[in-house]
């Protein structure tokens, strides 16, 4: 979910609802379900108005039955957890003068429920925070402290959450705390917020305070105060955000996801820069851990979900190349609930955009108290997952908004690259040439990356005629199969077509009974100039399934004319080295899947269902 708090100035004003509604349509990625904000109007009551649906209703709503100007105001855009998708589940949830909107689920909701019930109170909504709303109701009435009473409460939870609250009483007053869930303070003139990410407010100010976990920010016109749950006062870290609105916007392009697949070339050129120095070692000295832990490491684990569990995959092929050391890609919340072995000497990596997901983040705490050493490979500063592990190394792709993830991915394989060659630089690298090669390789990928983008039409037109296709499979081989799962995995998510990924070599072994005339399947094929077997292996692949009927969509790079004879569609990539292939080969499944999407009508940013960060297990 997302969630946007605002004060401003002790004469009420417009600003306060500008200022949420322009935060929920930044932080809708989060969640869109259903919206909702309530006003604080010195004197009278909360003012709220929430609808189902995306953003666009609420605005509606409000529209057609304006509000008071207020001078402090809650928004929040939702992803359901508890209920469904209705106007009474939508939050805010009002008990009596106080309202309060949540991120997370109460997982002893039914108790406090039941405590509440059992005293009178009334339940309009199925949800859990409505729970919320009327504890902290009567705990304000008795402490006449909205601060202590959000303590007080906060420290009767179990299970996660980031909850904003206002009260009529106190109207220069949003008071907001977390536990296993984000939130950020920004930082005006005469004027505070609050917000999930920074998003919530970067169109206000750069100006942010990290909060730690279980802390509880009060924020008035000309103050923030921080405290833990005991009340006791803490210091927050200040930082600046280093990207501003243009980032967040679609910049001409019809959708997010069209600008960030174009952002591509500068993800990866942001995420490479200052990591090697003039010689082309890589320096990468933002990593905190001891060089003598990363020397004693006997294993990699990394753990991630969807997008980046596969750039993970993708990952794992060119680190036990590089390293020597085993790598295993785990979904992190099956790595959680199994009995993994990991120890001391295990490197656990965990992937993730928005450095929130909370399956990836049980993982991370799993792995730590099993001793294994923690490793971030994350996108937004400032969240969960870095300040939970023992080193991180960034990805600067930028703010990413589109659910359906892009330019996080190539620049998850490109950090994720930079760490195994790092490793091998550092455990004394067997490959030296192999390994000075790939450095110069990537640097001339952002120009590769433009070379797929600019010659992208014709992937578009085949998107729009296949608009109407059932099904879809891909095909790929070695890091053309984890290529293949992700465009089989955008597909799904944008597109709503069943759409497989398969091991090239697996198709023999069940796959290929899928096969009927007319069927499309991508394949993605490996450089000729790699290992020959690797490259003849799929074009026999491609005949197989060419002579059974099927429809071939192949991605393969400039000169290779071996595909040709079998290919209904061929799809050029520039050439690069086997391994750095999949950052150019993901490129047109991305856009096919986006240019479908679209052609079918479909709302390409905010696929049905999803959201992009995922902050409950
Ligand atoms: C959600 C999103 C996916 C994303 C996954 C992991 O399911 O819809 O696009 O790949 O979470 O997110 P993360 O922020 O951890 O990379």
């Amino acid at each position: 979910c997302g969630i946007v708090g605002y004060v401003g100035s002790a004469t009420p004003s417009e600003r306060p609802l500008d200022v949420v509604l322009e935060g929920l349509r930044r932080l809708e990625y989060r969640g869109y379900d259903s919206a909702g904000v309530a006003l604080v109007v010195p004197g009278e009551a909360l003012a709220t108005a929430k609808k189902a649906g995306k953003l666009v209703n609420l605005v509606e709503e409000i529209a057609a039955h304006p509000l008071p100007t207020a001078t402090a105001a809650i928004g929040h855009t939702r992803w359901a957890t508890h209920g469904g998708p209705t106007d009474a589940n939508a939050h805010p949830h009002v008990s009596g003068r106080l309202a309060v909107i949540h991120n997370g689920i109460v997982e002893n909701f039914a108790p406090l429920k039941a405590e509440l019930l059992a005293s009178g109170v009334e339940f309009l909504s199925e949800t859990d925070t409505e729970v919320v709303a009327h504890l902290l109701a009567r705990e304000y009435d008795e402490v006449k402290d909205l601060t202590a009473a959000m303590a007080a409460v906060a420290r009767r939870l179990h299970g996660t959450f980031t909850l904003l609250a206002v009260h009529a009483d106190v109207p220069d007053t949003v008071v907001g705390a977390r536990h296993d869930s984000p939130l950020v303070v920004g930082l005006g003139d005469g004027e505070n917020f609050l917000g999930s990410d920074v998003a919530a407010f970067i169109g206000s100010t750069r100006r942010a305070l990290e909060l730690g976990q279980d802390q509880v920010a009060t924020i008035t016109p000309t103050s923030v105060t921080v405290t833990d749950l005991e009340g006791t006062p803490v210091e927050a870290k200040p930082y600046t955000v280093d990207w501003d609105t243009t980032a967040a916007e679609k910049g001409g392009f019809r959708s997010f996801m069209e600008k960030e697949i174009h952002d591509q070339p500068k993800a990866v050129a942001d995420t490479l820069l200052g990591r090697m120095d003039v010689s082309g070692r890589l320096v990468l000295d933002e990593l905190r851990i001891d060089e003598s832990v990363l020397r004693a490491v006997d294993k990699i684990v990394v753990v991630a979900c969807g997008t980046a569990a596969y750039a993970g995959h993708v990952a794992k092929y060119a680190i036990e190349h590089w390293c020597r050391i085993p790598v295993e890609v785990e979904l992190a919340h099956e790595f959680r609930y199994r009995d993994p072995v990991v120890n001391e000497r295990t490197l656990v990596v965990a992937v993730s955009q928005s450095g929130e997901t909370m399956d990836t983040l049980m993982a991370v705490r799993h792995a730590s108290e099993q001793g294994a050493t923690t490793l971030a490979i994350v996108n937004t500063h400032g969240s969960t997952i870095p300040r939970e592990s023992d080193a991180v190394l960034y990805t600067h792709a930028g703010p990413e908004i589109a659910v359906a993830s892009t330019k996080a991915f190539l620049s998850q394989i490109t950090a994720a690259y930079l760490l195994g060659l790092y490793l091998a630089q550092l455990r004394g690298n067997k490959f030296p040439d192999e390994i000075a090669a790939t450095l110069a390789d990537l640097r001339e990928m952002p120009g590769k990356i433009q070379q797929v983008l600019d010659r992208a039409e014709r992937v578009r037109e085949v998107a729009r005629w296949m608009a109407d296709s059932p099904a879809v499979l891909f095909l790929g081989r070695h890091v053309g199969f984890p290529v293949a799962l992700e465009g089989a995995l955008k597909l799904k998510e944008l597109a709503y077509i069943h759409a497989e990924g398969f091991a090239a070599g697996e198709l023999k072994h069940g796959p290929i009974a899928l096969i009927e005339p007319g069927q499309p399947v991508f394949v993605i094929v490996p450089s000729p100039r790699g290992r020959d077997s690797l490259h003849s292996k799929v074009v026999s692949n491609i005949q197989e399934i060419r002579a059974r009927g099927a429809r071939t969509l192949v991605v393969a790079e400039d000169g290779d004319e071996a595909v040709v004879p079998y290919a209904d569609e061929v799809f050029r990539v520039p050439q690069t080295s086997t391994l750095l292939a999949p950052l150019l080969t993901v490129v047109p499944l991305q856009i096919f899947a986006s240019e479908l999407a679209n052609a079918k009508g479909l709302d390409v940013d905010q696929p049905r269902n999803l959201a992009k960060s995922v902050t409950v297990e």
